[in-house]
């Protein structure tokens, strides 16, 4: 059967950034916290905010735009959108539609995938099916937050840490044997209420209470989400390898998600790769979620570290809570 399959790799990359930085040092100015708090805890210098103007659509439309002219196609020989974030546009429609009907995208199915952070990676994963199934060719998967709009800036506990942006990758057909080797996705909703917007859906509708409260806004226990994920990045990325057939020294290049830089070391550790080959943007935008792999790796790509043959581990958390991983031997499209 798996030999029946189509390989699926990355056809092209692109990114987005708001041109707003806002700096750890005018966090002080709003909430009581520090630079070198920030700087020490977490790793961040700075992260990017969306214009008043700007919805996640907005973001992950730019985005989306880079990576078909990366991929050189028009966006009517795309099949299918996914848009992966924690703040669509709105509940309704899904703002996959809102993207591909501004990209021109006509031929297009489209649909969202929310798994907070590990978005991309799920998004990704399904994408990979459609086309290795045949069922489809080109499909375009966008990571995209502007999460400035759902934390809370009289919390100190979350808002220095999130910041907004979109990247997002063209998969389609590559050489057999190429391309994503392994998916390893998993959920533990047990861990939900760790990483949560309490109010707002059908649980807890928005009311005048609600927004007394500012439970419209993301709520998180640091610690239990610091513990989870420095387990579950190690592990995760392990899985993929072992899914993939590859040893940890296979690894050339690693992009894992950007929500601290002492998650990010410890599973560096585990994995015993050298920093040299693992790919951080945290210092220069925070975490933006869904947004922080595919930036990192439209970046890496554009900037010619990630070369053709190399041997990617992608790996994500986040609320659900969510991981996965996938190793992916970058190739050439199949055109
Ligand atoms: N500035 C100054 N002090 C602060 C700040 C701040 N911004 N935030 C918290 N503190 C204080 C706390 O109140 C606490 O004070 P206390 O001891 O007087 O109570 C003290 O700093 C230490 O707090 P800790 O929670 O022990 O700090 P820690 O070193 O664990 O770092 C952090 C906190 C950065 C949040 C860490 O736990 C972390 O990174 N957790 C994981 C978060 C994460 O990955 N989230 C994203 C998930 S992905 C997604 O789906 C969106």
């Amino acid at each position: 059967m798996m030999t029946e399959l189509r390989s699926v790799g990355f056809w092209g990359t692109g990114s987005y950034l708001p041109e707003r930085i806002m700096t750890n040092k005018e966090l002080e100015s709003i909430v009581d916290t520090s630079d070198e708090w920030i700087r020490t805890r977490t790793g961040i210098h700075e992260r990017r905010i969306a214009a008043d103007h700007e919805a996640t659509s907005d973001l992950a439309f730019k985005a989306g735009e880079k990576a078909l002219e990366h991929a050189g196609l028009s966006a009517e020989e795309i099949d299918l959108v996914i848009v992966g974030s924690c703040a669509f546009d709105m509940y309704l429609p899904a703002t996959a539609c809102l993207v591909a009907e501004r990209l021109g995208a006509k031929k297009a199915a489209a649909f969202d995938v929310e798994t907070a952070c590990t978005s991309f990676i799920y998004g990704c994963a399904i994408g990979a099916q459609f086309i290795a199934t045949g069922f489809y060719n080109k499909v375009l998967v966008i990571g995209a937050e502007v999460m400035s709009r759902i934390i809370d800036f009289q919390d100190r506990n979350t808002c220095v840490l999130f910041g907004d942006g979109a990247g997002a990758a063209v998969l389609g057909p590559v050489e057999n044997g190429k391309g994503i080797r392994s998916i390893y996705l998993g959920a533990d909703g047990s861990g939900g209420p760790s990483l949560l917007v309490p109010a707002g859906g059908t649980r807890l509708p928005h009311s005048l209470s609600t927004l007394e409260k500012r439970e419209h806004f993301v709520r998180m226990n640091g610690s239990e989400v610091y513990k989870f994920a420095v387990k579950v990045m190690g592990d995760a990325a392990l899985e993929a390898l072992d899914r993939a057939g590859w040893k940890r020294e296979d690894i050339d290049f690693f992009i894992p998600h950007q929500a601290n830089q002492r998650i990010i070391d410890s599973s560096v550790k585990k994995l015993k790769i050298p920093m040299e080959r693992v790919e951080v943007n945290l210092n220069r935008y925070g975490n933006m979620s869904a947004a922080s792999i595919p930036v990192a790796l439209d970046e890496a790509v554009r900037a010619g570290r990630i070369r053709e043959g190399d041997r990617l581990m992608l790996v994500g958390f986040g609320a659900g809570l969510t991981w996965g991983s996938l190793a992916v031997h970058w190739a050439k499209p199949q055109k």
